[in-house]
């Protein structure tokens, strides 16, 4: 089966799609084939608005409904493209994750999540089935709905014959959030959460000091000419979420645009230019050689936009080697085969074939639970037929309908006690 994954992240940069050639085989091996991947930009006007209904911004229903719309519209657009550019002409599902407009965390739960881009406007567009809304199945089944990863990270590098023999492989993905799963053996619990910001922060920075003329510190320019600041380093590395157990998920909603800002005020205000990029580097790098320190993690798999920061990279590699493990490994998902700006895309493929076969979509946590904290394994998703469904369609058309009633009668329901005189609304 070829499906098309779609994602865009909680950076907002662009459109990404996959698609891959899945099957699996009665012994219980998927087998994934990459076929391609390809980024589509956001129209400039639709992503302004985008990031402008996130939080802390409070937006109306108007312009969510609103949104939906443009987004599924837009990814839809993508969608079809990407069936050309990528998939050969060829796919039979499409899989969207839509975009994350708000991630609703309540202490040490998540307690919903609503990611926008109506799949009715993308299979419009794509005309093929779409599965979207992964991630509130598992939200319902007591899980963060996030970071979903853990379930493509444990199937392939559980298996992987280059896995260190003596501890852990943690796979990290930067993207504006980043997030790790601790892998081990094939059949092992998997562990997966969110570490804190990856490049939200850094790019919120970025298009401040440079008056919106950079979207991001591209190869790390301005970080590398600045300098770390302790005292506000420690400020922002206070924060509760980082101290915090696993599971755990997080978004903009607490790393807001306002968030360095709001955490500095007390200790330094002033910082600024490359010194403050610097910093916000090096909390990223520090937040994660944090959260896995105590773990046995001998290497790091590190996907998404962050991987193409070597000044991340570089202070990423000396956390880990003093927090971590001395000379813990670090490479990129490319060199194990899933490039660094297509592994979330290639996870929305792999869940859309997941999810199509009626298979859960997360992998096996500790305390028997899932990688997420949910209770149970569920299939994740929403259906979006786009045209036939599996079972026979109908041959004729529907002209009118006529009740009947069920070979036994209809039971007459039990009309309780004789209700009262009824005051205001019932409901
Ligand atoms: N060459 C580069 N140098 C520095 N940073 C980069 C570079 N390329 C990408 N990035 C960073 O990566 C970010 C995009 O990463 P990515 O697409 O993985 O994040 P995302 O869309 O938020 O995904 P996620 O779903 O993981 O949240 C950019 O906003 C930018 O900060
Ligand atoms: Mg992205």
């Amino acid at each position: 089966m070829i499906v098309l994954g779609l994602s865009s992240g909680t950076s907002v940069d662009a459109i990404d799609a996959a698609a891959a050639d899945l099957s699996l085989a009665p012994d219980g091996v998927l087998r994934m084939r990459p076929l391609g991947h390809t980024e589509y930009a956001w129209p400039a006007a639709l992503r302004e608005r985008i990031l402008k209904a996130l939080p802390p911004a409070a937006v109306d229903v108007a312009e969510v409904a609103q949104l939906d719309t443009l987004i599924g519209q837009e990814l839809g657009r993508a969608g079809r493209r990407a069936i050309d550019d990528v998939a050969g002409g060829d796919a039979d599902l499409v899989a969207s994750h839509g975009q994350t407009i708000y991630h609703w965390v309540v202490g040490a739960r998540t307690r919903g999540t609503l990611q926008l881009g109506s799949a009715a406007w993308i299979a419009e567009h794509v005309k093929r089935p779409v599965v979207s809304d992964f991630r509130v199945a598992d939200v319902a089944a007591g899980g963060h709905g996030a970071p979903l990863v853990s379930v493509l990270d444990a199937l392939w590098l559980g298996s992987d014959p280059a896995a260190p023999d003596d501890g852990l492989t943690a796979a990290l993905n930067v993207g504006g959030i980043a997030n790790v799963t601790l892998v081990g053996r094939v059949d092992d619990p998997v562990t997966g959460w969110d570490t804190g910001p990856g490049n939200c922060l850094l790019d919120v920075a970025v298009a401040e000091l440079t008056d919106g003329r950079l979207a991001y510190d591209r190869d790390g320019a301005l970080a590398a000419q600045g300098t770390v600041d302790e005292v506000a380093l420690a400020a922002l590395l206070d924060d509760p979420y980082f101290s915090a157990p696993a599971p755990k998920s997080t978004g903009r909603e607490l790393f807001d645009a306002t968030y360095v800002r709001r955490r500095l005020a007390a200790v330094r205000p002033d910082l600024t230019g490359p010194d403050l990029v610097a910093t916000i580097t090096e909390l990223t790098a520090a937040s994660v050689a944090d959260a896995l320190a105590g773990r046995d993690v001998r290497r790091v798999v590190v996907s998404g936009g962050g991987a193409r920061n070597p000044v991340l990279v570089e202070r990423l590699r000396a956390a880990l080697d003093r927090r971590v493990h001395p000379g813990c490994a670090v490479v990129t998902s490319d060199e194990l085969g899933l490039p660094v700006d297509a592994k979330e895309a290639y996870l929305f493929a792999l869940l859309g074939f997941l999810s199509a076969h009626g298979l859960p979509g997360t992998a096996q946590g500790e305390h028997r639970r899932r990688a997420t904290g949910a209770r149970r394994a569920v299939v994740l998703g929403s259906l979006t037929p786009a045209g036939p469904l599996p079972w026979p369609a109908a041959t004729t058309p529907v002209r009118r309908m006529v009740l009947t009633s069920s070979p036994r009668g209809l039971v007459p329901r039990d009309p309780g006690p004789t209700p009262g005189p009824t005051k205001g609304s019932t409901r």
